[in-house]
């Protein structure tokens, strides 16, 4: 079995006191990696990074993320939401133990990083580049397992503002991975609450931020009291995903 630790949307500022929403996403961030490290699970196999890891796009924003988790000693992948600059990522993210790259194989798994960012917009959409990518990797059959990660939510989450911000091709997304079996799951952030159902043979998997949450089910924007969050997720030989969602002492770190 192979463990992996999903952290998401860090929302960090290049000013270590900024907050968003009344959350310092510094102080959130930090009080999480001291948690993770205290769980039974430590330690995962790799950390997965999926988006809106800045929010303010500043170089120095990604130099926070390096210095919070690099004490974490495990290799820490990342893909883009819509809060992040790609170039500023790559220029920090892209060295060890951090790493960009869009296939990372581990044991009999393969995990495939997709970016989703439309430049400018708060939706996202894969686009016929990306999907390419996408099939360029999924043509790759090693025989292994495969999860998917990706910011945006590619179904609806039942919250008619977080829905205008819905993956846009999300369609096409599962056209591919209905036709390739060996893809047992897709993992999001976005939208800052947990989300687990199925489409298909299919799991699908959205974990709550590191910071603020977001109102499950409301139709306009409205922020949530639960805390930050993180989530273990198993991925077996056989193919199967389970996981465990953990909420950090049910308090937020004020600003
Ligand atoms: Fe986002």
């Amino acid at each position: 079995m192979i463990t992996l630790l999903h952290l998401t949307d860090t929302h960090l500022y290049a000013a270590p006191e900024r907050a968003l929403r009344g959350v310092n996403t510094a102080d959130s961030l930090a009080a999480v990696v001291a948690e993770v490290r205290r769980d039974p699970e430590w330690p995962p196999a790799a950390v997965l990074a999926t988006g809106d890891l800045a929010e303010d796009e500043s170089e120095a924003a990604y130099r926070r993320l390096r210095s919070l988790l690099t004490p974490l000693d495990r290799p820490v992948y990342c893909l883009p939401g819509n809060h992040d600059d790609p170039h500023a990522m790559h220029a920090v993210l892209d060295a060890a133990p951090f790493s960009m790259q869009r296939e990372i194989v581990i044991g009999d798994w393969r995990v495939l990083m997709l970016d989703s960012r439309i430049p400018g917009s708060a939706a996202g959409r894969l686009g016929d580049d990306e999907l390419g990518k996408l099939d360029a990797l999924l043509a790759l059959d090693t025989g292994r397992h495969a999860l998917v990660c990706v910011h945006h939510h590619p179904v609806p989450m039942g919250s008619r503002w977080l829905d205008r911000h819905l993956l846009a091709d999300a369609d096409a997304l599962f056209a591919r991975l209905d036709a390739h079996p060996r893809v047992r799951g897709v993992v999001w952030g976005h939208v800052h609450q947990p989300w687990d159902s199925t489409h298909g043979a299919l799991r699908l998997l959205a974990t709550p931020s590191t910071c603020g949450q977001f109102l499950p089910g409301s139709d306009r924007f409205a922020t949530d009291d639960r805390p930050p969050a993180w989530r273990w997720l198993h991925l077996h030989a056989d193919g199967s995903i389970d996981t465990r969602l953990c909420w950090l002492n049910g308090v937020l770190p004020s600003a």
